[in-house]
């Protein structure tokens, strides 16, 4: 296994109220105390993200099914949202070739471009729609609750041009839900089209590792074996309560600190790798929607994720990250062996500004620029911890989002909160299904949208 994370930046005397020496003993007990919370919790069995071999049979069942459908499309378009679209987005970005659905069909090898529609704007679905062609296009509406209706309203369009172009649902639709309830089930077994389960013990920002990420990565021809393979051996990594040897735990644990007692409740996520760049949203969205809630206490706890991307954010959000509030930790992720390399030839050795660029590599130079990111933050005291991955190839992906997907889970016992929950978004559901005329509706909801306040609106029009 090739993964180091190297936490010196977190320390004192590295940064002014980094960890001390002294401290080591009380993190190492407050970690097994969480740790010995999440064992008591996961013997429930509601960690489902983690029992990877309890999935072995609907992977097998993803992949024959990519394997039957191969060559038949050109163009693999997900509906979802949230946990049931940002997995596929960070797969396609990670492993499928870059501009992968720039590249003609023989680049590709046969293999369908993938669009992921994680928003109702109509702007998107229509631009999709205007570029691919409906009989050689298979949509995969994922909802693992099949009651979302963002999804649900792109797929009732969606299904509307397959009819009105006499084509075949079953053949154009599959779907990726609940294996028994839900609005998607009942209809995957009305119109028999293929349908793949979430396990009902796989929250959704945790579901990349079951057909929510694997079907549209399988459809591209990602290697969703290794994905998961590397994810199991993560896993296993991080199952001790050692906090030194918990690579999970330790970054769950130095965060958690870094916030409560350092106020650094901030926590950047920034892969140097364009590879990698959306497993940082993936990131936020796990990290936000599983610790911002109300704690066992009923107060308000949780960090504020942040998604950033070197060496492009060097020149955006770098400056805020040195000199801004020291509210901030900073998770670099540097790949140590690049899929491609340039070399930057020596085209102007007369020019002072350039000469000494020729000769180095770009993936030299952005692995430097990692590096002296890291070295000039720990030298205006800022806290960060470096985590190398050997390659970003599948085995490494899956090991990436299982290691952040365990350190959620020791987040939340620390946080004191449930990771697996969300109810501070059910609100805003519902009025949104009330205005809308959905038929179940509670009372609670029939104040409808309009902001709860005595005073009168208050508004501002520019002309
Ligand atoms: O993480 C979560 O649970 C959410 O972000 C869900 O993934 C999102 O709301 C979509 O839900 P569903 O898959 O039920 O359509």
């Amino acid at each position: 296994m090739s993964f180091v994370l190297d936490v010196t930046a977190m320390l004192d005397p590295v940064v002014p109220n980094g960890v001390r020496e002294a401290d080591w003993p009380l993190l190492a007990g407050r970690f097994r105390e969480a740790h010995g919370a999440v064992a008591a919790i996961a013997a429930t069995g509601v960690y489902g993200y983690r029992e990877l071999e309890a999935q072995a049979g609907e992977r097998t069942r993803v992949a024959q099914f990519a394997q039957s459908v191969a060559g038949q499309y050109d163009d693999v378009v997900v509906l979802g949202i949230g946990g049931s679209s940002l997995g596929a987005i960070a797969l396609r970005t990670a492993l499928l070739p870059p501009a992968w659905n720039a590249r003609t069909s023989a680049q590709r090898a046969g293999r369908p471009r993938l669009h992921v529609l994680d928003n109702v704007d109509p702007r998107s679905i229509a631009g999709v729609l205007s570029i691919i062609a409906l009989p050689r296009t298979l949509f995969v509406v994922i909802s693992k609750s099949g009651g979302t209706i963002e999804t649900l309203a792109q797929y009732l369009v969606v299904r509307e041009r397959l009819e009105a172009a006499g084509l075949d649902v079953s053949r154009h639709l599959a779907f990726v839900t609940d294996p028994a309830k839900g609005a998607l089930r009942a209809i995957a077994a009305r119109d028999s089209i293929p349908a793949f389960a979430v396990p009902p013990n796989v929250g959704g920002r945790f579901s990349v590792l079951s057909p929510v990420g694997t079907l549209p990565a399988a459809l591209c021809g990602i290697d969703i074996e290794a994905l998961c393979a590397g994810a199991s051996a993560m896993r296993d990594a991080t199952l001790g309560d050692a906090l030194e040897q918990n690579a999970a735990g330790l970054f769950a644990t130095l965060q958690w600190r870094a916030h409560v007692q350092a106020g650094q409740g901030m926590h950047v996520l920034m892969p140097y790798s364009d590879a990698l760049r959306d497993l940082a949203p993936w990131f936020v969205q796990l990290w936000a929607e599983s610790l911002g809630k109300v704690d066992a206490d009923g107060l308000n706890v949780g960090p504020t994720p942040i998604a950033s991307v070197g060496a492009t954010d060097q020149h955006s959000q770098v400056q805020l990250f040195m000199e801004g509030p020291a509210d901030k930790t900073v998770t670099f992720l540097r790949v140590e062996r690049g899929q491609d390399e340039l070399t930057i030839p020596n085209l102007e050795p007369g020019e002072k500004a350039l000469s000494f660029l020729g000769g180095h590599a770009l993936g030299e130079l952005l692995d430097v620029e990692c590096r002296a990111t890291a070295g000039a933050l720990a030298r205006a005291g800022r806290a960060s911890m470096t985590m190398s991955v050997g390659a970003a190839d599948a085995w490494h992906l899956g090991g990436l989002m299982m290691w952040l997907m365990q350190a959620t889970t020791f987040a939340g016992a620390l946080y004191r909160v449930n990771p697996l929950d969300q109810p501070g978004v059910e609100l805003g559901k519902r009025l949104a299904n009330r205005e809308l005329g959905h038929p179940d509706l509670t009372s609670h909801d029939q104040a409808g949208l309009a902001t709860p306040s005595l005073s009168p609106p208050r508004t501002v029009r520019v002309p």
